[in-house]
């Protein structure tokens, strides 16, 4: 039996990822939709989903939107590729809301952006395992996928840690096989890694191309509301609600550390 939500352009967006990396989904949200309310929620309790079997990856993915859909959102958006890759059919069939995913709108962009047809993903190993790239990728059979998980990428955001010699050598080492094929474009198949850019980008030079499933997200998220008339038009001072499974104070603490004064208002749930 599907959920129902009250739909309406004043109802809030609805955010999930597996901890801090939907982060820079609900900024990019933020900055392009900045009169939306969202409320966001950080699976912390659980993270890393990355891991993970798929199966598992679901049924949490699946308890966090049928939380999120109690506060009447309009759109639930799976600010995580982990997670969009193992429950987005379920998801489309258990609501009613429009659902907004990262990793088909990270690969179009991609398609679009590479000039030598190699374009290289970094993901999570659920991300990898599910092929989910690749099929998003089937609609451009000239292009050649190169993909790599880099599993301790979340281990460094989830400790706040976005500098320093050990990521600069997981980094380099991660990165390498992306060197060898030939990438031009990259993409950071995990919305934990645009956090990580600096280093990314320090290790592929400018030649590189980095595409942001959230960024990408983000305009999907417009274009998806835009279509069902459910943006919201008049200015207005937007609410933001951050939910978390772990502890409220530590989310709070890592979640303004990595992006700056954006985290507030942080209420600890059980699921
Ligand atoms: N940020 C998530 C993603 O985009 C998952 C990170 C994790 O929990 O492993 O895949």
């Amino acid at each position: 039996m599907p959920f129902e939500s009250e739909i309406g352009s004043d109802a809030p967006i609805g955010i999930f990822d597996s901890g801090f990396g939907g982060l820079t989904v609900a900024r990019a949200i933020v900055d392009q939709l900045p009169n939306e309310d969202v409320v966001y929620l950080g699976d912390t309790a659980r993270t890393p989903y990355g891991p993970r079997p798929i199966a598992e990856v679901r049924a949490y993915a699946i308890e966090c939107m049928d939380r999120l859909v109690t506060h009447g959102v309009k759109a639930l958006v799976i600010a995580c590729n982990s997670a969009s890759s193992a429950a987005l059919r379920d998801a489309r069939e258990r609501y009613d809301v429009p659902i907004i995913e990262v990793v088909l709108p990270a690969a179009r962009r991609a398609v679009a952006a590479t000039r030598n047809n190699k374009v290289g993903v970094i993901c999570t190993e659920a991300t990898a395992n599910s092929r989910s790239y690749n099929d998003a990728m089937a609609v451009a059979p000239h292009v050649e996928l190169t993909t790599q998980a880099c599993p301790r990428f979340v281990e460094f955001v989830e400790a706040g840690i976005t500098g320093g010699d050990e990521l600069l050598s997981a980094a380099r080492e991660y990165l390498e096989p992306i060197q060898r094929a030939g990438c031009d474009t990259l993409i950071l198949g995990c919305t934990h890694y645009p956090l990580l850019q600096g280093v990314i980008s320090y290790v592929l030079g400018d030649r590189v191309t980095l595409v942001s499933s959230s960024t990408e997200c983000a305009k999907a998220a417009y274009a998806a509301l835009q279509r069902r008339e459910l943006l919201h038009h008049n200015p207005r001072e937007a609410q933001r609600l951050f939910l978390t499974t772990g502890s409220g104070d530590d989310f709070e603490g890592v979640g303004s550390r990595l992006m700056g004064g954006f985290v507030e208002d942080v209420q600890h749930i059980a699921l």
